[in-house]
Protein backbone atom coordinates (compact mmCIF):
# COMPACT_ATOMS: atom_id res chain seq x y z
CA UNK A 1 0.00 0.00 0.00
CA UNK A 2 1.64 3.39 -0.53
CA UNK A 3 -0.04 7.11 0.30
CA UNK A 4 -1.53 9.11 -2.16
CA UNK A 5 1.72 11.26 -2.52
CA UNK A 6 3.56 8.21 -3.55
CA UNK A 7 1.08 7.64 -5.92
CA UNK A 8 1.16 11.14 -7.21
CA UNK A 9 4.94 10.94 -7.14
CA UNK A 10 4.82 7.94 -9.66
CA UNK A 11 2.03 8.97 -12.31
CA UNK A 12 3.87 12.41 -12.06
CA UNK A 13 7.42 10.24 -13.18
CA UNK A 14 5.32 8.09 -15.90
CA UNK A 15 3.88 11.21 -17.53
CA UNK A 16 6.65 13.49 -17.55
CA UNK A 17 9.34 10.60 -18.92
CA UNK A 18 6.08 10.36 -21.96
CA UNK A 19 6.64 14.29 -22.80
CA UNK A 20 10.26 14.57 -22.16
CA UNK A 21 11.81 11.26 -22.84
CA UNK A 22 15.72 11.05 -21.31
CA UNK A 23 16.01 14.41 -21.95
CA UNK A 24 16.54 15.58 -18.43
CA UNK A 25 17.10 14.12 -15.24
CA UNK A 26 14.20 14.27 -13.18
CA UNK A 27 14.19 15.67 -9.69
CA UNK A 28 13.88 13.39 -6.75
CA UNK A 29 10.49 15.12 -5.61
CA UNK A 30 7.84 15.84 -8.36
CA UNK A 31 4.84 16.43 -6.16
CA UNK A 32 4.93 17.61 -2.85
CA UNK A 33 2.30 18.67 -0.60
CA UNK A 34 -0.01 22.14 -1.52
CA UNK A 35 1.42 25.25 0.65
CA UNK A 36 -2.03 26.34 1.25
CA UNK A 37 -5.54 24.80 1.28
CA UNK A 38 -6.70 27.08 -2.14
CA UNK A 39 -4.10 25.50 -4.32
CA UNK A 40 -5.95 22.22 -3.90
CA UNK A 41 -4.34 18.62 -1.71
CA UNK A 42 -1.15 18.52 -3.23
CA UNK A 43 1.14 20.59 -5.57
CA UNK A 44 3.78 20.32 -8.21
CA UNK A 45 6.37 22.82 -9.55
CA UNK A 46 8.17 19.84 -11.40
CA UNK A 47 7.33 22.05 -14.72
CA UNK A 48 8.73 25.20 -13.19
CA UNK A 49 12.10 23.34 -12.19
CA UNK A 50 12.57 21.55 -15.68
CA UNK A 51 10.97 24.44 -18.00
CA UNK A 52 14.63 25.97 -17.94
CA UNK A 53 16.37 22.87 -18.27
CA UNK A 54 14.71 21.66 -21.78
CA UNK A 55 14.10 25.49 -22.43
CA UNK A 56 10.19 25.40 -22.86
CA UNK A 57 7.35 28.00 -21.49
CA UNK A 58 6.50 25.96 -17.76
CA UNK A 59 2.97 26.72 -18.57
CA UNK A 60 2.87 25.02 -21.76
CA UNK A 61 5.38 22.12 -20.29
CA UNK A 62 2.49 22.11 -18.01
CA UNK A 63 -0.20 21.76 -20.35
CA UNK A 64 1.51 18.71 -22.35
CA UNK A 65 2.11 17.23 -18.82
CA UNK A 66 -1.55 17.05 -17.86
CA UNK A 67 -2.75 15.47 -20.78
CA UNK A 68 -0.86 12.61 -20.57
CA UNK A 69 -1.41 12.74 -16.76
CA UNK A 70 -3.39 9.36 -15.73
CA UNK A 71 -4.86 10.50 -12.91
CA UNK A 72 -8.75 10.29 -13.39
CA UNK A 73 -8.93 7.35 -10.40
CA UNK A 74 -6.97 9.69 -7.86
CA UNK A 75 -7.80 13.23 -8.54
CA UNK A 76 -10.35 16.04 -10.02
CA UNK A 77 -8.72 16.91 -13.12
CA UNK A 78 -5.39 19.26 -12.14
CA UNK A 79 -5.23 23.10 -12.80
CA UNK A 80 -2.92 24.73 -13.99
CA UNK A 81 -2.00 27.81 -12.19
CA UNK A 82 0.75 30.82 -11.96
CA UNK A 83 3.79 30.47 -13.93
CA UNK A 84 3.40 26.68 -14.03
CA UNK A 85 2.47 24.95 -10.86
CA UNK A 86 -0.31 21.87 -11.04
CA UNK A 87 -2.63 21.76 -8.61
CA UNK A 88 -4.33 18.52 -7.37
CA UNK A 89 -7.50 17.86 -5.22
CA UNK A 90 -8.24 14.07 -4.13
CA UNK A 91 -11.64 12.39 -4.81
CA UNK A 92 -13.23 11.38 -2.41
CA UNK A 93 -14.28 7.87 -3.84
CA UNK A 94 -10.50 7.64 -3.91
CA UNK A 95 -10.02 8.31 0.05
CA UNK A 96 -12.81 6.41 0.76
CA UNK A 97 -11.11 3.34 -1.81
CA UNK A 98 -7.72 3.95 0.11
CA UNK A 99 -9.19 3.94 3.90
CA UNK A 100 -10.61 1.14 4.23
CA UNK A 101 -8.00 -1.48 3.62
CA UNK A 102 -6.45 0.32 6.53
CA UNK A 103 -8.86 -0.33 9.15
CA UNK A 104 -7.57 -3.55 11.45
CA UNK A 105 -4.40 -3.63 9.84
CA UNK A 106 -1.29 -3.31 12.44
CA UNK A 107 0.96 -1.10 10.36
CA UNK A 108 -1.76 0.80 9.15
CA UNK A 109 -0.85 0.45 5.78
CA UNK A 110 2.92 1.42 6.15
CA UNK A 111 5.66 -1.16 4.33
CA UNK A 112 9.17 -1.63 5.83
CA UNK A 113 11.13 -0.06 4.01
CA UNK A 114 12.87 -2.54 0.99
CA UNK A 115 16.80 -2.16 2.24
CA UNK A 116 16.83 -2.04 5.79
CA UNK A 117 20.00 -1.30 7.55
CA UNK A 118 21.73 -2.06 10.44
CA UNK A 119 21.91 1.20 12.53
CA UNK A 120 23.28 1.94 16.08
CA UNK A 121 21.69 4.41 17.61
CA UNK A 122 23.95 5.51 20.95
CA UNK A 123 21.55 7.17 23.34
CA UNK A 124 20.93 8.08 27.27
CA UNK A 125 24.60 6.95 28.23
CA UNK A 126 24.58 8.97 31.53
CA UNK A 127 28.12 8.10 33.92
CA UNK A 128 28.86 5.93 36.60
CA UNK A 129 29.28 7.68 40.03
CA UNK A 130 27.03 10.70 39.11
CA UNK A 131 23.59 11.44 38.71
CA UNK A 132 21.51 11.18 35.80
CA UNK A 133 20.65 14.46 34.91
CA UNK A 134 17.60 16.16 32.55
CA UNK A 135 20.34 16.03 29.48
CA UNK A 136 20.42 12.41 29.63
CA UNK A 137 16.72 12.36 30.11
CA UNK A 138 16.02 13.90 26.70
CA UNK A 139 19.08 11.89 25.39
CA UNK A 140 16.97 8.90 26.55
CA UNK A 141 13.45 10.12 25.74
CA UNK A 142 14.57 10.86 21.85
CA UNK A 143 16.88 8.33 21.27
CA UNK A 144 14.00 5.62 21.87
CA UNK A 145 11.95 7.74 19.94
CA UNK A 146 14.22 7.51 17.13
CA UNK A 147 15.09 3.89 17.99
CA UNK A 148 11.35 2.90 17.76
CA UNK A 149 10.46 4.58 14.62
CA UNK A 150 13.27 2.67 12.64
CA UNK A 151 13.08 -0.67 14.19
CA UNK A 152 9.34 0.20 13.11
CA UNK A 153 10.12 1.13 9.39
CA UNK A 154 12.24 -2.19 9.38
CA UNK A 155 15.76 -1.48 10.11
CA UNK A 156 17.70 -3.29 12.65
CA UNK A 157 18.71 -1.38 15.21
CA UNK A 158 21.28 -1.64 17.87
CA UNK A 159 20.49 0.59 20.96
CA UNK A 160 23.64 1.43 22.86
CA UNK A 161 24.13 3.19 26.09
CA UNK A 162 27.54 4.36 26.29
CA UNK A 163 27.97 4.62 29.93
CA UNK A 164 30.65 6.91 31.50
CA UNK A 165 32.27 4.09 33.47
CA UNK A 166 36.05 4.47 32.82
CA UNK A 167 38.62 7.34 33.44
CA UNK A 168 40.37 9.51 36.36
CA UNK A 169 36.58 10.18 38.69
CA UNK A 170 37.33 6.43 39.92
CA UNK A 171 40.64 7.08 40.61
CA UNK A 172 39.22 9.54 42.65
CA UNK A 173 36.63 7.74 44.17
CA UNK A 174 38.27 4.99 45.58
CA UNK A 175 40.77 6.14 46.45
CA UNK A 176 38.45 8.44 48.44
CA UNK A 177 36.15 5.61 49.66
CA UNK A 178 38.96 3.63 51.08
CA UNK A 179 39.13 5.99 54.18
CA UNK A 180 35.69 7.34 53.79
CA UNK A 181 33.63 4.19 53.44
CA UNK A 182 35.80 0.87 52.77
CA UNK A 183 32.92 -1.06 52.69
CA UNK A 184 31.60 0.30 49.78
CA UNK A 185 34.40 -1.31 47.83
CA UNK A 186 33.94 -4.45 49.06
CA UNK A 187 30.58 -4.90 49.76
CA UNK A 188 27.40 -4.75 46.76
CA UNK A 189 24.61 -3.05 47.81
CA UNK A 190 26.87 -0.56 50.58
CA UNK A 191 25.80 2.74 49.04
CA UNK A 192 23.19 4.02 46.90
CA UNK A 193 23.33 6.19 44.03
CA UNK A 194 22.93 9.32 46.11
CA UNK A 195 25.57 8.91 48.49
CA UNK A 196 27.56 7.91 45.65
CA UNK A 197 27.23 11.29 43.87
CA UNK A 198 27.94 12.99 47.62
CA UNK A 199 30.92 11.38 47.88
CA UNK A 200 32.50 11.65 44.24
CA UNK A 201 31.85 15.17 44.87
CA UNK A 202 34.42 15.08 48.06
CA UNK A 203 37.14 13.27 46.42
CA UNK A 204 36.87 15.67 43.64
CA UNK A 205 37.33 18.01 46.41
CA UNK A 206 40.41 16.93 47.89
CA UNK A 207 41.51 15.65 44.69
CA UNK A 208 41.62 19.90 43.66
CA UNK A 209 42.98 20.74 47.47
CA UNK A 210 45.43 17.78 48.26
CA UNK A 211 49.04 17.38 46.45
CA UNK A 212 48.94 13.46 48.24
CA UNK A 213 45.30 12.74 47.73
CA UNK A 214 46.13 13.61 44.05
CA UNK A 215 48.64 11.53 43.35
CA UNK A 216 47.65 8.62 45.34
CA UNK A 217 44.32 8.78 42.97
CA UNK A 218 46.68 9.38 39.59
CA UNK A 219 48.15 5.76 41.01
CA UNK A 220 44.50 4.04 41.62
CA UNK A 221 43.76 4.62 37.72
CA UNK A 222 47.28 3.02 36.66
CA UNK A 223 46.13 0.05 38.92
CA UNK A 224 42.86 0.30 37.60
CA UNK A 225 44.16 0.17 33.87
CA UNK A 226 46.31 -2.44 34.65
CA UNK A 227 43.72 -4.61 35.49
CA UNK A 228 44.47 -5.07 39.87
CA UNK A 229 42.36 -7.43 41.32
CA UNK A 230 41.26 -5.14 44.73
CA UNK A 231 40.87 -2.19 42.30
CA UNK A 232 38.49 -3.82 39.56
CA UNK A 233 36.58 -5.28 42.04
CA UNK A 234 36.00 -1.79 43.76
CA UNK A 235 35.50 -0.92 39.97
CA UNK A 236 32.79 -3.41 39.66
CA UNK A 237 31.08 -2.84 43.06
CA UNK A 238 30.15 0.65 41.80
CA UNK A 239 29.24 0.60 38.17
CA UNK A 240 26.51 -1.95 39.68
CA UNK A 241 25.60 0.51 42.01
CA UNK A 242 24.72 3.08 39.48
CA UNK A 243 23.50 0.53 36.88
CA UNK A 244 20.64 -0.55 39.65
CA UNK A 245 19.83 3.38 39.52
CA UNK A 246 19.76 4.01 36.10
CA UNK A 247 17.31 0.61 35.45
CA UNK A 248 15.26 2.16 37.59
CA UNK A 249 14.51 5.05 35.52
CA UNK A 250 14.81 2.90 32.42
CA UNK A 251 12.08 0.37 33.54
CA UNK A 252 9.74 3.34 34.90
CA UNK A 253 9.62 4.83 31.19
CA UNK A 254 10.38 1.62 29.43
CA UNK A 255 13.57 2.03 27.88
CA UNK A 256 15.38 -1.05 26.67
CA UNK A 257 19.44 -0.27 25.79
CA UNK A 258 22.29 -2.41 25.69
CA UNK A 259 25.05 -1.60 27.84
CA UNK A 260 28.28 -1.13 26.39
CA UNK A 261 30.52 1.46 28.19
CA UNK A 262 33.36 3.66 27.60
CA UNK A 263 35.42 0.36 29.78
CA UNK A 264 34.32 -2.06 26.73
CA UNK A 265 36.88 -0.21 24.30
CA UNK A 266 39.52 0.05 27.04
CA UNK A 267 41.64 -2.76 24.98
CA UNK A 268 40.85 -1.48 21.58
CA UNK A 269 42.67 2.12 22.64
CA UNK A 270 46.34 1.54 22.45
CA UNK A 271 45.73 -0.08 18.32
CA UNK A 272 43.73 3.32 17.99
CA UNK A 273 47.10 5.11 18.61
CA UNK A 274 49.08 2.50 17.10
CA UNK A 275 47.35 2.61 13.55
CA UNK A 276 46.69 6.58 12.98
CA UNK A 277 50.46 6.60 13.60
CA UNK A 278 51.27 3.97 11.24
CA UNK A 279 48.68 5.67 8.20
CA UNK A 280 50.96 9.26 9.20
CA UNK A 281 48.43 11.01 10.97
CA UNK A 282 49.54 11.51 14.09
CA UNK A 283 51.90 14.09 15.55
CA UNK A 284 53.75 14.34 18.77
CA UNK A 285 52.44 18.43 20.20
CA UNK A 286 53.93 19.10 23.46
CA UNK A 287 53.87 15.52 24.39
CA UNK A 288 50.20 14.23 23.81
CA UNK A 289 49.78 12.20 20.28
CA UNK A 290 47.55 14.35 18.18
CA UNK A 291 45.75 14.84 14.95
CA UNK A 292 45.72 17.96 13.66
CA UNK A 293 42.35 18.76 12.64
CA UNK A 294 41.01 20.41 9.28
CA UNK A 295 38.50 23.38 8.95
CA UNK A 296 38.93 23.47 12.75
CA UNK A 297 41.05 26.75 13.84
CA UNK A 298 42.03 27.81 17.47
CA UNK A 299 42.17 31.59 18.20
CA UNK A 300 45.54 32.25 16.21
CA UNK A 301 43.58 30.52 13.28
CA UNK A 302 46.23 27.18 13.60
CA UNK A 303 44.64 24.30 12.92
CA UNK A 304 43.31 22.45 16.20
CA UNK A 305 44.83 19.58 17.23
CA UNK A 306 42.41 16.51 18.55
CA UNK A 307 44.55 15.00 21.53
CA UNK A 308 43.95 10.90 21.08
CA UNK A 309 46.80 9.78 24.03
CA UNK A 310 47.99 12.41 26.48
CA UNK A 311 51.38 13.06 27.40
CA UNK A 312 51.00 10.94 30.75
CA UNK A 313 49.92 8.36 28.35
CA UNK A 314 46.00 8.49 29.38
CA UNK A 315 43.72 7.92 26.40
CA UNK A 316 40.71 10.58 26.05
CA UNK A 317 36.59 10.79 25.43
CA UNK A 318 37.73 11.02 21.64
CA UNK A 319 39.95 8.14 21.74
CA UNK A 320 37.14 5.79 22.76
CA UNK A 321 34.93 6.85 20.47
CA UNK A 322 37.15 6.46 17.61
CA UNK A 323 37.61 2.90 19.12
CA UNK A 324 33.94 2.61 19.27
CA UNK A 325 33.46 3.70 15.65
CA UNK A 326 35.42 0.84 14.63
CA UNK A 327 34.14 -1.63 16.60
CA UNK A 328 30.57 -0.66 15.82
CA UNK A 329 31.41 -0.58 11.57
CA UNK A 330 33.34 -3.87 11.59
CA UNK A 331 32.10 -5.78 14.36
CA UNK A 332 28.66 -4.66 14.48
CA UNK A 333 28.49 -4.17 10.66
CA UNK A 334 26.59 -0.93 10.83
CA UNK A 335 25.62 0.76 7.98
CA UNK A 336 24.19 3.98 10.09
CA UNK A 337 25.59 5.42 13.22
CA UNK A 338 22.93 7.96 15.22
CA UNK A 339 24.45 9.52 18.43
CA UNK A 340 21.76 11.44 20.39
CA UNK A 341 23.81 14.46 22.98
CA UNK A 342 23.53 17.41 23.97
CA UNK A 343 24.06 20.05 21.75
CA UNK A 344 27.33 20.95 23.61
CA UNK A 345 29.10 18.08 21.97
CA UNK A 346 28.86 18.71 18.27
CA UNK A 347 31.87 19.96 18.23
CA UNK A 348 33.67 16.52 19.44
CA UNK A 349 31.50 14.45 17.15
CA UNK A 350 32.22 16.56 14.06
CA UNK A 351 35.93 16.14 15.02
CA UNK A 352 36.14 12.00 15.81
CA UNK A 353 34.07 11.52 12.91
CA UNK A 354 36.73 13.61 10.66
CA UNK A 355 39.44 11.51 12.24
CA UNK A 356 37.63 7.67 11.24
CA UNK A 357 36.85 9.05 7.71
CA UNK A 358 40.62 10.10 7.52
CA UNK A 359 41.56 7.10 9.14
CA UNK A 360 38.68 5.22 6.86
CA UNK A 361 37.36 3.48 9.87
CA UNK A 362 34.48 5.38 8.65
CA UNK A 363 34.16 3.80 5.15
CA UNK A 364 31.72 6.39 2.42
CA UNK A 365 29.01 3.50 2.88
CA UNK A 366 28.18 4.15 6.06
CA UNK A 367 26.33 7.49 7.68
CA UNK A 368 27.04 8.95 10.69
CA UNK A 369 24.83 11.83 12.39
CA UNK A 370 24.93 13.27 15.64
CA UNK A 371 21.54 14.36 16.49
CA UNK A 372 22.18 17.47 18.90
CA UNK A 373 19.26 18.65 20.92
CA UNK A 374 19.34 21.62 23.04
CA UNK A 375 18.49 22.69 27.29
CA UNK A 376 15.94 21.65 29.78
CA UNK A 377 15.10 25.13 31.13
CA UNK A 378 13.40 25.99 34.33
CA UNK A 379 11.02 28.73 34.48
CA UNK A 380 13.07 31.33 34.83
CA UNK A 381 14.94 30.69 31.60
CA UNK A 382 17.79 29.22 32.94
CA UNK A 383 19.47 25.27 33.12
CA UNK A 384 16.81 23.09 35.37
CA UNK A 385 18.15 22.94 38.64
CA UNK A 386 16.60 22.65 42.34
CA UNK A 387 16.23 25.46 44.40
CA UNK A 388 19.31 24.75 45.81
CA UNK A 389 20.95 24.90 42.25
CA UNK A 390 21.68 20.36 42.62
CA UNK A 391 20.87 18.49 39.91
CA UNK A 392 17.35 17.44 39.75
CA UNK A 393 17.19 13.82 40.56
CA UNK A 394 15.28 11.72 37.87
CA UNK A 395 13.20 9.84 40.00
CA UNK A 396 11.93 12.70 41.90
CA UNK A 397 11.15 14.59 38.58
CA UNK A 398 9.03 10.86 37.07
CA UNK A 399 7.51 10.69 40.83
CA UNK A 400 6.06 15.02 41.37
CA UNK A 401 4.87 14.64 36.98
CA UNK A 402 2.77 11.25 37.85
CA UNK A 403 1.97 12.68 41.72
CA UNK A 404 0.62 15.64 39.85
CA UNK A 405 -1.41 13.87 37.16
CA UNK A 406 -3.13 11.65 39.89
CA UNK A 407 -3.98 15.11 41.61
CA UNK A 408 -5.81 16.37 38.17
CA UNK A 409 -7.64 12.85 37.55
CA UNK A 410 -9.15 12.89 41.23
CA UNK A 411 -9.95 16.53 40.94
CA UNK A 412 -11.85 15.50 38.23
CA UNK A 413 -13.25 12.41 39.37
CA UNK A 414 -15.08 15.01 41.60
CA UNK A 415 -16.37 17.66 39.14
CA UNK A 416 -17.59 14.52 37.38
CA UNK A 417 -18.96 12.30 40.08
CA UNK A 418 -17.33 9.36 39.28
CA UNK A 419 -16.14 6.27 41.46
CA UNK A 420 -12.72 5.11 40.41
CA UNK A 421 -10.71 1.92 42.05
CA UNK A 422 -7.20 3.00 43.07
CA UNK A 423 -5.49 0.70 41.04
CA UNK A 424 -7.30 2.83 37.93
CA UNK A 425 -6.08 5.95 39.36
CA UNK A 426 -2.92 4.53 39.91
CA UNK A 427 -2.53 3.19 35.90
CA UNK A 428 -3.54 6.28 34.51
CA UNK A 429 -1.59 8.82 36.93
CA UNK A 430 1.14 6.81 35.68
CA UNK A 431 0.51 6.87 32.18
CA UNK A 432 -0.64 10.56 31.77
CA UNK A 433 2.08 11.72 34.31
CA UNK A 434 4.83 9.83 32.28
CA UNK A 435 3.62 10.61 29.31
CA UNK A 436 3.51 14.09 29.83
CA UNK A 437 7.23 14.35 30.12
CA UNK A 438 8.15 12.26 27.25
CA UNK A 439 5.88 14.13 25.02
CA UNK A 440 6.87 17.45 26.12
CA UNK A 441 10.46 16.74 25.27
CA UNK A 442 9.27 14.93 21.97
CA UNK A 443 6.55 17.65 20.51
CA UNK A 444 9.84 20.14 20.85
CA UNK A 445 12.05 20.43 17.52
CA UNK A 446 15.04 19.28 19.38
CA UNK A 447 17.15 21.55 18.47
CA UNK A 448 15.74 24.45 20.70
CA UNK A 449 15.91 24.57 24.64
CA UNK A 450 12.52 24.28 25.88
CA UNK A 451 11.16 24.97 29.62
CA UNK A 452 10.04 22.73 31.25
CA UNK A 453 6.74 23.57 32.76
CA UNK A 454 4.72 20.51 34.57
CA UNK A 455 1.28 23.21 34.20
CA UNK A 456 1.72 23.02 30.37
CA UNK A 457 2.57 19.41 29.95
CA UNK A 458 -0.13 17.98 31.92
CA UNK A 459 -3.11 20.24 30.28
CA UNK A 460 -5.55 19.24 28.59
CA UNK A 461 -5.42 21.43 26.33
CA UNK A 462 -3.13 22.47 23.58
CA UNK A 463 0.01 20.08 21.91
CA UNK A 464 0.24 17.62 24.81
CA UNK A 465 0.02 14.12 25.84
CA UNK A 466 -2.92 14.26 28.06
CA UNK A 467 -4.69 16.36 25.38
CA UNK A 468 -3.79 13.31 22.64
CA UNK A 469 -4.72 10.33 25.03
CA UNK A 470 -7.95 11.68 25.74
CA UNK A 471 -8.91 12.32 22.36
CA UNK A 472 -8.32 8.73 21.73
CA UNK A 473 -10.17 7.80 25.12
CA UNK A 474 -12.82 9.31 23.58
CA UNK A 475 -12.78 8.09 20.29
CA UNK A 476 -12.49 4.62 22.10
CA UNK A 477 -15.98 5.20 24.11
CA UNK A 478 -17.80 6.23 20.57
CA UNK A 479 -16.29 2.99 19.06
CA UNK A 480 -17.62 0.66 22.01
CA UNK A 481 -21.00 2.28 21.65
CA UNK A 482 -21.08 1.74 17.97
CA UNK A 483 -20.64 -1.82 18.47
CA UNK A 484 -19.16 -2.82 15.12
CA UNK A 485 -16.44 -5.55 14.12
CA UNK A 486 -14.20 -3.40 11.91
CA UNK A 487 -11.89 -6.52 11.33
CA UNK A 488 -14.81 -8.59 9.49
CA UNK A 489 -16.71 -5.46 8.15
CA UNK A 490 -13.28 -4.09 6.71
CA UNK A 491 -13.01 -5.62 3.27
CA UNK A 492 -16.83 -4.57 2.16
CA UNK A 493 -17.02 -1.43 3.54
CA UNK A 494 -17.78 1.66 1.07
CA UNK A 495 -17.21 5.01 2.86
CA UNK A 496 -19.53 7.64 2.02
CA UNK A 497 -17.11 11.32 2.71
CA UNK A 498 -19.43 14.29 2.07
CA UNK A 499 -18.33 17.10 4.67
CA UNK A 500 -15.23 19.14 4.66
CA UNK A 501 -14.56 18.05 7.93
CA UNK A 502 -14.91 14.45 6.98
CA UNK A 503 -12.49 15.01 4.06
CA UNK A 504 -10.05 16.47 5.67
CA UNK A 505 -9.80 14.08 7.98
CA UNK A 506 -9.34 10.99 5.55
CA UNK A 507 -6.54 13.46 3.96
CA UNK A 508 -5.18 13.52 7.04
CA UNK A 509 -4.92 9.67 7.58
CA UNK A 510 -3.74 8.97 4.52
CA UNK A 511 -0.67 10.80 5.03
CA UNK A 512 0.99 8.57 7.89
CA UNK A 513 3.50 7.21 6.25
CA UNK A 514 5.05 9.94 4.11
CA UNK A 515 5.31 11.90 8.37
CA UNK A 516 7.06 8.52 8.91
CA UNK A 517 9.33 8.79 6.26
CA UNK A 518 10.43 12.17 6.74
CA UNK A 519 11.16 11.85 10.45
CA UNK A 520 13.64 9.05 9.06
CA UNK A 521 15.15 11.39 6.95
CA UNK A 522 14.95 13.99 9.79
CA UNK A 523 15.07 12.47 12.77
CA UNK A 524 12.85 14.86 14.30
CA UNK A 525 10.21 13.12 16.08
CA UNK A 526 8.56 16.61 16.73
CA UNK A 527 6.99 15.99 13.59
CA UNK A 528 5.15 13.27 14.24
CA UNK A 529 3.88 14.81 17.20
CA UNK A 530 2.82 17.55 15.60
CA UNK A 531 0.76 15.11 12.93
CA UNK A 532 -1.00 13.66 15.77
CA UNK A 533 -1.94 17.06 16.95
CA UNK A 534 -3.41 18.01 13.97
CA UNK A 535 -5.74 14.94 13.68
CA UNK A 536 -6.95 14.83 16.96
CA UNK A 537 -7.96 18.59 16.21
CA UNK A 538 -9.14 17.22 12.56
CA UNK A 539 -11.20 14.68 14.29
CA UNK A 540 -12.44 16.96 16.99
CA UNK A 541 -13.74 19.13 14.20
CA UNK A 542 -15.30 16.33 12.22
CA UNK A 543 -17.22 15.16 15.33
CA UNK A 544 -18.74 18.81 16.27
CA UNK A 545 -20.20 18.82 12.75
CA UNK A 546 -21.24 15.29 11.76
CA UNK A 547 -23.12 13.05 14.10
CA UNK A 548 -21.96 9.14 14.45
CA UNK A 549 -23.95 6.83 16.46
CA UNK A 550 -27.15 9.01 15.48
CA UNK A 551 -26.47 9.16 11.88
CA UNK A 552 -28.35 7.03 9.35
CA UNK A 553 -26.87 4.45 7.49
CA UNK A 554 -24.55 4.23 5.54
CA UNK A 555 -22.61 7.32 7.30
CA UNK A 556 -23.12 5.54 10.51
CA UNK A 557 -20.65 2.92 9.54
CA UNK A 558 -18.85 5.13 7.47
CA UNK A 559 -18.39 7.50 10.62
CA UNK A 560 -17.35 4.92 12.68
CA UNK A 561 -14.80 3.65 10.14
CA UNK A 562 -13.01 7.41 10.21
CA UNK A 563 -13.45 7.14 14.32
CA UNK A 564 -11.98 3.83 13.93
CA UNK A 565 -8.70 4.55 12.09
CA UNK A 566 -8.39 7.82 13.98
CA UNK A 567 -8.02 5.66 17.24
CA UNK A 568 -5.95 3.50 15.69
CA UNK A 569 -3.57 5.41 13.83
CA UNK A 570 -2.97 7.99 17.36
CA UNK A 571 -1.86 4.37 18.86
CA UNK A 572 0.14 3.30 16.70
CA UNK A 573 1.76 7.02 16.35
CA UNK A 574 1.81 7.17 20.58
CA UNK A 575 3.45 3.66 20.55
CA UNK A 576 6.35 5.09 18.37
CA UNK A 577 6.68 8.20 20.69
CA UNK A 578 6.86 5.55 23.39
CA UNK A 579 3.63 6.63 25.02
CA UNK A 580 1.10 4.48 26.64
CA UNK A 581 -2.33 4.56 26.48
CA UNK A 582 -5.52 3.88 27.94
CA UNK A 583 -8.79 2.90 27.17
CA UNK A 584 -10.88 5.09 30.17
CA UNK A 585 -9.49 7.91 31.57
N1 LIG B 1 28.57 9.95 28.76
C1 LIG B 1 28.44 11.09 27.90
C2 LIG B 1 27.83 12.26 28.67
O1 LIG B 1 27.26 12.08 29.71
C3 LIG B 1 27.60 10.84 26.67
C4 LIG B 1 28.12 9.76 25.72
C5 LIG B 1 27.56 9.86 24.35
N2 LIG B 1 28.03 8.84 23.46
C6 LIG B 1 29.24 8.77 22.91
N3 LIG B 1 29.53 7.76 22.12
N4 LIG B 1 30.15 9.68 23.13
O2 LIG B 1 27.92 13.39 28.21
Amino acid sequence: MTTPLQQLQSRFRIALVDVLGDQVALPDVVVGPASQPQFGDYQSNVCLVLGKAVKQNPRALAQSLIEKLDLADICEPPEIAGPGFINLRLLPSYLAREITPKLGDQRLGVAPVISPLKVVVDFSSPNIAKEMHVGHLRSTIIGDAIARILEFQGHDVLRLNHVGDWGTQFGMLITHLRTAYPDALTTPDALDLGDLVSFYKQAKQRFDLEPAFQIAAREEVVKLQQGDTTSRQAWELLCQQSRREFQKIYDLLDIRLTERGESFYNPLLASVVADLKTQGLLVEDQGAQCVFLEGFTNKEGDPQPLIIQKSDGGFNYATTDLAAIRYRVTQDQAQWLIYVTDAGQSTHFAQVFQVARRAGWLPPTVKVEHIPFGLVLGAEGKRLKTRSGDTIRLQELLDEAIERAKTDLRSRLDIEGRQESPDFIEEVAQVIGLGAVKYADLSQNRNSNYVFSFDKMLSLQGNTAPYLIYAYVRIQGIIRKGEINFATLAPHLELCLGDDTELALAKHLLQFADILSLVTQELLPNRLCQYLFELSQKFNQFYDRCPVLNSPEPERTSRLALCQLTAQTLKLGLGLLELKIIDRM
